[in-house]
Parts: structure tokens; C-alpha cells; sequence
């Protein structure tokens, strides 16, 4: 069992007014990028898999290999399984030994959202009383994919601040994804919506104690971070930039060096192209030299 305590982590970075990332991987190769820049800038890291990341690497060997990370670093790298739709797969992810979990019950009716995310709450607390929580409340649109037709995202999508009130009571979650106008993924403009700003700063002053966690931070307009960090986001998903970033290089570098057959070679563009978007979200995100 892991002895990262995510409460902690959140709590400097509310404190100290920046968001931790949290990078989604699948491979090995992605995590050793994403923990080589976090260790090069000294910033707090997420590393986060979906139900379909962990099938590919394997649940208890990310743990693994994040154990091994953190003992080679010392940097306190948080494990979230991320979007978690039932119980069993938060049992699963939480007797391996992932230091955070968020359940995502947002596409159920919001009494059985409560009540799912109360009996996750109940359990993993249990387990381990260090480990942090994330509930989901609201719309969220998109997979964490290249768009090819806009998404339009609409007023009743957001996340409501009364629901979001009781619904924090109610559960005993750490922290909170909103929808705010966020999206997963990138519309093939390249460039996502607007976030709605004052719906985050009505959530935020309706419960000052939450983490505040924004999904879909790919292509998310740049000035838009920015504020929603001073507004309170603490915790800010990636991953459709680390996957256009890891493929873009893998395929460029086979067609420039057909002949190249080591991985180690072939990997490497895409390790270094994931550690450059990495590198610029630590800053972007206020989290670099957070580490002492
Ligand atoms: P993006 O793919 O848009 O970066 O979103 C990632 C995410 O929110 C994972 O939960």
C-alpha cells in the first residue's frame, strides 16, 4: 500500500494557488516521460489511467511501477484511476493500492450519483483513510480524441451550485470535477470553447474547502487555465496532448528512419516530444519548484 497522502499534495497547491496535473498514460514509456520532467522541475504529479489505460498496462503493474518511481525520485506521485463508473472497478483500483480514485456517477440520476459515490467514499476510506476521493457532477462532452466536428456545449450541461452543495455533503468526496465548458479532447481547430468562468467562481465560494478539478485540459484556451487556477482549480486532467504528442513523434520517426528496429530509438522522439508538453503544462499550471 502506497504511503502517498493526495490530500496533502491538493492542499499546498490550494494553498499556494496552482494545479497539480494529472497526466494519463497507458504505456511505460509515457510515465517515464511524465516523472522525468516533473522530476527535472520539481512538480507534484497525477498519473492518471482510465478503465481502458489500465486493461492495457495492467492494474497492479502501474502500481508497480509507480512504487518503483517514487522510491527512485522521492517525488510524491499520486495514482488516480480515473472515470470509474462502477464500485466494482473503484474495488479493484483501491485493493491494488491507487493512492486516489475518482468515480464518475455523473451520467446517473443525481440521487443514485449520490448514492454510489457515498458507498465508493465509504469503502476506499476504509481501505485507506489517506486515499482522496474525486465525484463528478454535470455534462461532461467528448473523449479524449481529435474532434472532427465541434461539440457544442450547452448551459444545462454545467455543473448546478446547488447540487454541487448537497451533493459534497452529502457524499464526504475530497474533491469535485466540474464542467465548466470543458471538453475531453480537441475539436480539429485545434482550439476548444471558452470555459464559463463565473459558473467555476459560484461553485468555488459554495464550498471554499473542495478541490476544484477540471477534466478535458487539452486545448482548453491558455488565459481561460489561468484564471480557473486563480478561481481555485487545484487539479487539471491531460491526456489528448500527451497522445497526439507520443503518436506524432512515433510516426513521424518510423518514416524518417525506416530501417531503425530498436525500440529504445524508436521510442525516443516520443518520449522527449511527452516531456516537452509535460514541462510546459508544469509551468502553465504554476506547479514547477513546488518540491523542495
Ligand atoms: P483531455 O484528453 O481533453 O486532455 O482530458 C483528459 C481528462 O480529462 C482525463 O480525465
Amino acid at each position: 500500500m502506497s504511503s502517498i497522502k493526495p490530500i496533502i499534495e491538493l492542499k499546498k497547491a490550494q494553498q499556494g494557488q496552482y494545479a497539480i496535473g494529472q497526466f494519463n498514460i497507458s504505456t511505460d514509456e509515457q510515465l517515464k516521460a511524465i516523472v522525468e520532467a516533473c522530476n527535472e522541475l520539481k512538480s507534484p504529479l497525477i498519473i492518471g489511467t482510465s478503465e481502458s489505460e489500465r486493461k492495457f498496462i495492467g492494474v497492479n503493474q502501474v502500481v508497480a511501477l509507480v512504487d518503483s518511481w517514487i522510491k527512485d525520485t522521492g517525488l510524491p506521485i499520486i495514482l488516480n484511476a480515473d472515470h470509474c463508473k462502477t464500485f466494482e472497478s473503484i474495488k479493484e483500483v483501491v485493493d491494488a493500492g491507487y493512492s486516489a480514485v475518482h468515480i464518475d456517477g455523473s451520467k446517473l440520476d443525481f440521487k443514485e450519483n449520490i448514492e454510489l459515490t457515498k458507498k465508493v467514499v465509504d469503502y476506499a476510506k476504509s481501505v485507506n483513510p489517506d486515499i482522496l476521493v474525486e465525484g463528478e457532477l454535470g455534462y461532461l462532452r467528448g473523449g479524449s480524441d481529435i474532434h472532427k466536428e465541434n461539440i457544442e456545449i450547452k448551459e444545462e450541461d454545467l455543473t448546478n451550485v446547488d447540487q454541487a452543495k448537497e451533493f459534497v455533503e452529502k457524499t464526504g468526496i475530497d474533491s469535485l470535477a466540474v464542467v465548466i465548458g470543458n471538453m475531453h479532447g480537441i475539436q480539429s481547430s485545434m482550439k476548444n470553447p471558452p470555459l464559463f468562468l463565473n459558473r467555476l467562481q459560484e461553485i468555488q465560494k459554495a464550498m471554499p474547502g473542495v478541490f476544484l478539478v477540471l477534466h478535458g485540459g487539452s486545448g482548453t484556451p491558455v488565459d481561460d487555465i489561468k484564471k480557473a487556477i486563480k478561481l481555485g482549480v487545484n487539479k487539471i486532467n491531460i491526456n489528448t496532448e500527451l497522445r497526439m504528442a507520443y503518436t506524432d513523434a512515433l510516426e513521424k520517426e518510423i518514416k524518417d528512419n525506416p530501417d531503425e528496429i530498436k525500440p529504445y530509438n524508436v521510442l525516443a522522439p516520443s518520449i522527449d516530444q511527452t516531456k516537452k508538453v509535460v514541462k510546459e503544462k508544469i509551468k502553465l499550471f504554476g506547479s514547477e519548484n513546488r518540491i523542495l
